[in-house]
């Protein structure tokens, strides 16, 4: 029976942060918040850019989230306030549909998916109004899903105000589902280990039908997060859509090939499930039909035998028009071979043998290689942060996410934290000014922490 979110007292909430909050509540609404929501950030493990592919990824949330304080106010209208006075305040009427605009992407966007999911999931017509304040300790555009972690305190938060009940589950599949309407075609990782984690394990998540398993982390390890100090935010470029357009032509192509009726697919996992093939019999099947150099619009639209117009309106997105080029054998490869070293790196942790941690340690130096080369998701910063890692004791090190800039994540043996921290800080943060002004929120070695709550 899936469960709901929890609800939990207030009073566990660091009573430092839990009073700034109040404060700014009350100064600005004039009352104290009647409830608060709260979701946090996560760092993937392993499993990158394929659970738009339909394939399982393993992270863990953080303990670093967002947390928004509510009242219901008789206004109409969310009003939006946060902590971080560098983002404006917001108000906007929720007495009819909320109106999301793609082409000018505002912080409190994606609070409004988050409201826009449940409104459109129970069709209320008029929902509460709610006066909130967001406080978010999760660092923005570092590939630790600061968005989708207020994507999903607003779906909880619309749903408590509004009086509805839905699992966790359920909760995950909307908030995946409507942050993309802020123009970018998210995979659901983030809301969902958002929603299903719990304190102390990582998860390995499935899709269709979602679900999360534990994963227990051999001991004598742990795993240090660290920001490269380049921002990457996904809205803002195309880079993500690209790759997702990438891989959905390389579905068709691949099917196409193998002379599978391609109508309903879209998803690379869907040709291996068709093909009743292994992830390696896959990788073969990508270097045998695919060929390296790019494809060009004309023939992809040859070989499938689709019109240019089809193909702009079946397989492209709003702000992937203009691509000409499309890389399909190098993303289908890191795809199915990413797959693959999820499913190793589980049953690693599940079969705990001497040398874990090690292998562990192998299999994300090799997604690493794979984003890099591959995927072409990590950036010359995050690369030299990697190597950095690694020369200063990590057994593994990976960029995480959906890279392009933001964050590594290392493991690392328990017994060399200190001195892995003290050679990263010398060798990246402080021969640079900017670097170094940064570290104390860019370096830190993160646990499991616990999923999404309601705080009375
Ligand atoms: C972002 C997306 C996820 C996932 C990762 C890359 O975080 O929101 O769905 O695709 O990038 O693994």
């Amino acid at each position: 029976m899936p469960s709901n979110p929890p609800k939990l007292q207030a009073a566990v909430i660091n009573s430092k942060r839990l009073q700034i909050v109040k404060e700014t509540f009350e100064l600005k609404y004039g009352g104290l918040p009647l409830f608060y929501a709260c979701a946090p950030g996560r760092v993937n493990l392993i499993g990158e850019h394929i659970d738009y592919c339909g394939y399982s990824v393993l992270p863990m949330a953080i303990e670093q989230n967002i947390l928004v304080a509510i009242s219901m106010n008789k206004s109409e209208t969310i009003q939006l306030t946060n902590t971080n006075t560098a983002y404006e305040d917001a108000t906007v009427s929720c007495s009819g549909d909320i109106a999301i605009d793609r082409a000018n992407p505002k912080w409190f966007y994606y609070f409004l998916c988050g409201v826009k999911g449940i409104q459109e999931k129970f069709g209320i017509p008029h929902l509460a109004g709610m006066s909130c304040v967001v406080d978010g300790n999760v660092p923005p555009s570092s590939g630790l899903s600061s968005s989708s972690a207020l994507v999903c305190c607003a779906g909880l938060a619309t749903m408590e105000a509004n009086k509805k009940s839905l699992s966790k589950v359920a909760l995950a599949e909307i908030c995946a589902k409507s942050e993309r309407y802020v123009g970018t075609e998210g995979g659901g990782m983030d809301q969902s280990i958002s929603f299903l984690a719990e304190k102390g394990s990582a998860k390995l998540i499935e899709f269709e039908p979602l679900r999360a398993t534990d994963v227990q982390l051999p001991d004598g390890a742990v795993f240090v997060i660290s920001n490269c100090c380049v921002q990457m935010n996904k809205a803002a470029s195309s880079h993500y859509n690209i790759r997702v357009v990438e891989c959905r032509i390389a579905t068709k192509m691949l099917a196409h090939a193998r002379g599978l009726r391609s109508n309903g697919l879209l998803k690379l996992a869907q040709v291996q499930t068709e093909l009743r093939a292994s992830l390696e019999d896959m990788v073969s099947l990508v270097d045998e039909v695919l060929h390296p150099e790019p494809y060009s619009r004309e023939e992809i639209c040859k070989v499938l035998a689709i019109t240019s117009e089809q193909f702009s309106s079946e397989l492209l997105s709003a702000n992937t028009q203009d691509v000409k080029h499309f890389k399909l054998h190098q993303r289908a490869k890191h795809v199915y071979g990413e797959a693959a070293r999820v499913l190793r790196f589980k049953g690693v942790c599940d079969s705990g043998p001497a040398e874990s941690i090690q292998l562990l340690g192998d299999l994300m130096n090799q997604s690493h290689a794979s984003c890099r080369d591959l995927y072409e998701c990590s950036c010359p910063e995050l690369d030299q942060l990697v190597e950095i890692c690694l020369k200063s004791g990590a057994v593994g090190s990976r960029l995480t996410g959906a890279g392009w800039g933001g964050c590594a994540v290392s493991m690392v043996p328990s017994d060399k934290v200190q001195s892995f921290q003290r050679a990263v800080r010398e060798a990246y943060y402080l021969p640079d000014s900017c670097r170094a002004a940064m570290e104390k929120h860019s370096l830190f070695v993160s646990k499991p922490g616990g999923g999404a709550a309601i705080y009375l």
